[in-house]
């Protein structure tokens, strides 16, 4: 078994990051040289993933534009003999059926995930939101996900990092079983709570944004009712399978698998000038020009 189709939900409204999002879908929103759409999209496709269906809002035309192919613009970049920029522009995504489904309401990301049962029939699937990276050098976090889901025979597999007991409430949060039980770190996951109060919160293990999981998923979010935020969660339904006696695996952030997202201001700044900093070819630069406006301070 393999598996080589993911679900990337694209559909939020970016309210945290108007007037930002006003008319460019967050997940849009650059980091660095590339929209974090695109880092994880790229992270799929070293992880093997060859059929990406993106579940889209508002925000789809521009999406699609980013990942199709301008004639115009190619002819352009040929004429000018800007073969480099050629080159990169083609290989976006080059070799992946992308295809779009599109959630026509706002009722959460499990719905989000549901509105995509048709093209993914009763294949096993990578879930990865599209607004979250990991770590500066192409992360293998799909492929590990994928690795110990077939090797726990895991109904689902979902990563989790460890956060400060003050943010748990923004997150997913893990009821830690049995530890280490593939001898790679990865834990049992006894029972699940989407955005928990810090005080009834079991873990300070926080979902991070990219899962794997076995079709059957999508029978329980059909059946999943409203929960936190009147939205239809994909904990909630993952946490019905933990009840039914399913097996959940959680696999750990490495140390390197620092967590980039774009959810909100403080963390899409950070995470834009730590990812520009990397740049290969501008980030030394960047780096002087921040230095120099610290000095200044
Ligand atoms: C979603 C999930 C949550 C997870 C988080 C980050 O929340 O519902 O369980 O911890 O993504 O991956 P959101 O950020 O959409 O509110």
């Amino acid at each position: 078994m393999s598996v080589d189709v993911a679900v990337v939900p694209v559909a939020g409204l970016g309210t945290r990051l108007l007037p930002l999002t006003r008319s460019v879908p967050k997940e849009l929103l650059p980091l660095g040289s590339k929209p974090v759409l695109q880092h994880v999209i790229d992270e799929l496709e070293s992880a093997g993933i060859r059929h990406i269906v993106l579940v889209t809002g508002a925000g789809e035309s521009s999406i699609r534009q980013h990942f199709g192919i301008d004639s115009n613009l190619e002819r352009q970049l040929l004429a000018k003999g800007k073969a480099d920029q050629l080159t990169q522009l083609q290989s976006l995504a080059d070799g992946i059926q992308i295809d779009y489904v599109r959630q026509s309401r706002q009722l959460g990301l499990g719905h989000a995930i549901w509105c995509a049962r048709d093209i993914i029939g009763d294949r096993p699937f990578t879930i990865a939101l599209g607004d979250a990276m990991f770590g500066l050098n192409n992360s293998t976090l799909c492929q590990r996900l994928q690795r110990v889901f077939i090797n726990t025979s895991a109904d689902a597999v979902i990563a989790f990092h460890e956060v400060p007991k003050d943010r748990v409430s923004r997150y997913g949060v893990a009821k830690v079983g049995a530890t280490n039980i593939d001898g790679e770190g990865s834990f049992e996951v006894a029972d699940l709570i989407e955005k928990p109060a810090t005080a009834d919160a079991p873990s300070q293990y926080a979902i991070a944004a990219r899962y794997v999981c076995h079709s059957q998923i999508f029978n329980l979010l059909g059946n999943t009712k409203e929960g936190v935020g009147g939205e239809i969660q994909l904990t909630d339904a993952l946490r019905t399978l933990i009840l039914a006696g399913g097996k959940v695996v959680g696999v750990p952030l490495q140390q390197n698998e620092k967590r980039f997202d774009v959810g909100n201001f403080d963390s899409y700044f950070s995470a834009f000038v730590e990812v520009a900093c990397a740049d290969p070819i501008h980030g030394n630069a960047l780096k002087q020009q921040l230095q120099a406006i610290l000095d200044k301070d």
